[in-house]
């Protein structure tokens, strides 16, 4: 089973426009698709959509926690999340004609110290039957930048394996706790590491850089450039075959999910790596987040290239 943790869960809503935004006008809908979201839950669908057993937990709230469980067992993905006082957030994505999107991302509400206490209990529960556990996106304002640090090191010492994809201060403070991957993009490692990162050989040597930190597996996506991963079996560089993209939101939510699956299975790192780029690149095919056609995913797998190179 792999576990999902999505602290700032949110209620999605892509807002379709019939005809362009207009500043400061009132602007009519022409449909609304509402989707459980947060970065977690992305990568819990990603799971299902490979064939693995999920359980996606962390908080919900209120009228929208409601909503978004609805909308989650629609999914079929089974959830323990905690019910916390507060209201889960929505945000918005206008989609106009154009193409051009627009969104709008609430803050996750407050949630209590007795809530967090919960929840952390949960994420220990579930970590003793989970083969992998993931760890994804921001989390609701007043929560600790140490949130992740303090998980990472719980689930490192049930000796389960974790996945760490956030950004900012989360992120450079989860590191401290060795998970077992992360897979920042360009943007996320540069702001990491407190310097531009672009081009391959500076995206190895981050790479490199933060695997001899103390780090496993660490994973840099380069959306449709490929990946590069850093580990103890080298260094490698994965091309991702040319496509038509759909959608491509969440196809680094998607990566997270396949990699568990991948790790879950017991695949060599760079078998990983081909596994959880073909499927990534399949839901860029895809229009909605976290759902592809796993045989897509097999043909793309066949053209996913993946080279040691150090
Ligand atoms: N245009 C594309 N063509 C083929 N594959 C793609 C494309 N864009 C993304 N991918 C696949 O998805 C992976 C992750 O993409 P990306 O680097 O954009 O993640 P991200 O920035 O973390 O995205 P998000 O956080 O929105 O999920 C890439 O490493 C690649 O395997
Ligand atoms: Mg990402």
């Amino acid at each position: 089973m792999i576990c999902t943790v999505t602290l700032n869960t949110s209620i999605d809503k892509a807002y379709r426009l019939a005809s362009p935004l207009v500043d400061g006008a009132v602007q009519r809908v022409a449909t609304c698709i509402d989707n459980a979201g947060g970065k977690g839950l992305n990568a819990a669908r990603a799971v299902a959509t490979c064939g693995e057993k999920v359980i996606a937990t962390g908080f919900v709230g209120g009228h929208t926690g409601e909503l978004l469980c609805d909308l989650l067992a629609k999914d079929g993905i089974p959830e323990r999340f905690v019910h916390a006082k507060s209201e889960t957030r929505c945000c918005i994505n206008v989609l106009e004609p154009s193409g051009r999107s627009t969104e709008f991302l609430e803050p996750g509400r407050e949630v209590s110290d007795a809530e967090a206490k919960a929840l952390f209990e949960r994420i220990d529960e579930l970590a003793t039957s989970a083969d992998v556990v993931t760890f994804d996106g921001s989390v609701p304002r007043g929560m600790a930048d140490d949130t992740y640090a303090v998980l990472v090191r719980r689930v490192r010492a049930a000796g389960k394996p974790c996945i760490l994809d956030t950004s900012g201060a989360l992120l450079a403070k989860g590191i401290e706790a060795l998970p077992t991957m992360v897979k920042p993009n360009t943007d996320e490692i540069g702001q990491l590491l407190g310097r531009h990162v672009s081009g391959i050989a500076e995206v190895c040597d981050a790479a490199r850089e933060l695997h001899e930190r103390g780090v496993e597996q660490v994973v840099v996506s380069l959306g449709g450039e490929g990946a590069v991963m850093a580990c103890a079996d080298g260094l490698f560089r994965g091309r991702s075959p040319k496509i038509e993209v759909v959608n491509p939101v969440g196809s680094g939510d998607t990566m997270v999910g396949a990699f568990a699956v991948a790790i879950a299975r017991g695949f060599s790192p760079a078998d990983q790596l081909a596994y959880a780029m073909s499927r990534a690149s399949a839901n860029c095919l895809s229009a909605s987040t976290g759902h592809f056609d796993p045989s897509v995913a097999d043909d793309l797998l066949a053209g996913t290239a993946v080279e040691r190179i150090g």
